[in-house]
């Protein structure tokens, strides 16, 4: 069982420690964000992620896992140390390594010789050698292992997933790491740095493009009058094709696949090539979003031709994480308010905390540090969008009701009794959760999505 410090305590970084910790490993796991390192010191963690909390909970019992604020402190004793710090996109599409490289200075003198270090992050093709450089250090090799963990079912993908994948130039590197993992079964892709880069880039691009396929088959089923419901069923049965990631949506987001897919469209770009197919997967994404939110203003216009209110329920970019970064919901709630639409908005992860945080945060300074707050709640409230505790009352007085992410419990509600305290009775279902057959016998006008 091997000594690790994993470096950052973000959704990829504390998944990666817990499970490494469940494995049988010795983890240490550092955060530069005091507050974070704190929680989970007194056993909370400040995502919402499935089985994590328990899994840290069992990991600091066991005695497998402990927290510290910055690595410094422990970094000296770790045979491996894996990098999950962000690589947040700047202006110009390129993936910022700054704290990549800031991290990595921090810990360059106190490694121990032969110590490993693992870019987990996700880092442009060629980081392995910028890292490298940034050590200086002749006696620590770089290893590449990227991340496939979905939020929501991170533990899950972390501990089953479909192969792991390790850049190397040094076979012995590669075999340390690939140990680490020896309990979990599943396909090893043994490579050079650069292909295990491109690796992880080319498969969420490939995953982005076939959403942006499906959204757009979605908008031509609404065209010609198909079901995109069945059109993914004949699809799916074809095994080269297979039914994962083909359900449509308001667009696809999150933290990974927009600055991932920008990024490779600019690491071509840098190689002398232009991917035109991928500028067209990222514009074709942005016109869905377009699309979805003129959808909405126009059911809202058939209830009512003048001011109109939208009830959006979800905020996430997908069900079951709180994470808001690029959620295609935010950008369309705030294009709606941009119509002049009175947007009030619900979702399950805003806590009375939350709520209270935000309301401190914008009655101290619109331009104040946000704290914990993430920036989308704060964008969302600068441009006039109400956010409840309650989706009965956020669809009070509505005349659409738009579900803009999958949450579970949206199939669940008493629509007869929401169609009663609304304007008038319509509902955008932008995940095609609900039975439209049902809505519309209460009476309501329904819209999915490519249906
Ligand atoms: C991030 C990247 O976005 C992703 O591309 C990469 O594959 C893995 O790391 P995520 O875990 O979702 O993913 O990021 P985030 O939740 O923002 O967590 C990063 C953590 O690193 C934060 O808690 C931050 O405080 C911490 N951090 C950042 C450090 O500990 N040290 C630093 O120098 C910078
Ligand atoms: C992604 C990668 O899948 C994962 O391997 C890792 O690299 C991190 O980034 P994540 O961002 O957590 O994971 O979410 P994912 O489940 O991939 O969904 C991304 C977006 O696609 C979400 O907005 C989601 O709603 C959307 N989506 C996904 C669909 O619209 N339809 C689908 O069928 C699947």
């Amino acid at each position: 069982m091997a000594s690790l410090s994993v470096i950052g305590a973000g959704y990829v970084g504390l998944t990666t420690a817990a499970c490494m910790a469940d494995l049988g490993h010795k983890v240490v796991c550092s955060d530069i964000d005091r507050d974070k390192i704190s929680l989970l010191n007194h056993g909370q963690i400040s995502i919402v992620e499935e089985g994590l909390a328990e899994l840290v909970a069992k990991g600091r019992e066991s005695g497998n896992l402990s927290f510290v604020v910055g690595a410094e402190s422990e970094v000296d004793r770790a045979e491996i140390v894996f990098l999950c710090v962000p690589t947040p996109q700047r202006i110009d599409g390129s993936a910022d390594m700054s704290y990549i490289v800031a991290a990595v200075s921090s810990i360059a003198p106190l490694l121990k010789p032969g110590c490993i270090v693992v870019n987990k992050s996700t880092v442009p093709v060629g980081s392995t050698t910028v890292v490298e450089a940034t050590l200086s250090r002749g006696d620590i090799l770089v290893v590449s292992n990227p991340e496939f963990l979905r939020e929501g079912s991170a533990i899950y993908d972390f501990m089953h997933p479909d192969r792991i994948v390790i850049g190397s130039d040094d076979q012995g590197a590669a075999i340390r790491v690939a140990s680490l993992y020896s309990k979990i079964n599943a396909p090893l892709v043994t490579t050079d740095p650069s292909s295990a880069e491109t690796i992880k880039y080319a498969s969420n691009a490939f995953l982005a493009t076939k959403l942006s396929f499906v959204n757009a088959i979605a908008n031509l089923c609404e065209a010609v009058g198909a079901d995109i419901r069945d059109v993914i069923l004949g699809m799916g049965y074809d095994r080269r094709i297979g039914f994962e990631f083909l359900k449509p949506g308001p667009g696809w987001g999150g933290s990974c696949f927009p600055k991932d897919t920008q990024a490779l469209v600019k690491i071509a770009e840098e190689g002398g090539y232009d991917f035109k197919l991928l500028k067209g997967v990222l514009s074709a994404n942005n016109e869905h979003r377009d699309f979805v939110a003129k959808a909405i203003c126009d059911m809202a216009r058939v209830s009512s031709p003048g001011p109109a209110k939208v009830a959006v329920l979800g905020l996430t970019f997908k069900a079951n994480t709180d994470d808001l970064r690029e959620s295609p919901s935010i950008e369309i709630a705030l294009k709606l308010a941009k119509e002049n639409k009175k947007v009030v908005a619900y979702d399950p992860t805003i806590t009375p905390k939350i709520l209270g945080r935000l309301n401190q945060v914008v009655d101290q300074d619109m331009n104040g540090p946000a704290g914990s707050i993430q920036p989308e709640l704060v964008r969302l409230i600068e441009a006039g969008v109400e956010l409840s505790l309650d989706p009965y009352a956020v669809c009070d007085r509505a005349h659409v009701v738009a579900i803009l992410t999958e949450w579970d419990e949206f199939r669940w509600y008493d629509y007869d009794k929401i169609g009663k305290s609304m304007a008038s009775r319509a509902i955008f279902d932008g995940r095609n959760l609900l039975e439209s057959a049902n809505l519309k016998r209460l009476g309501f006008n329904y819209r999915g999505i490519g249906r």
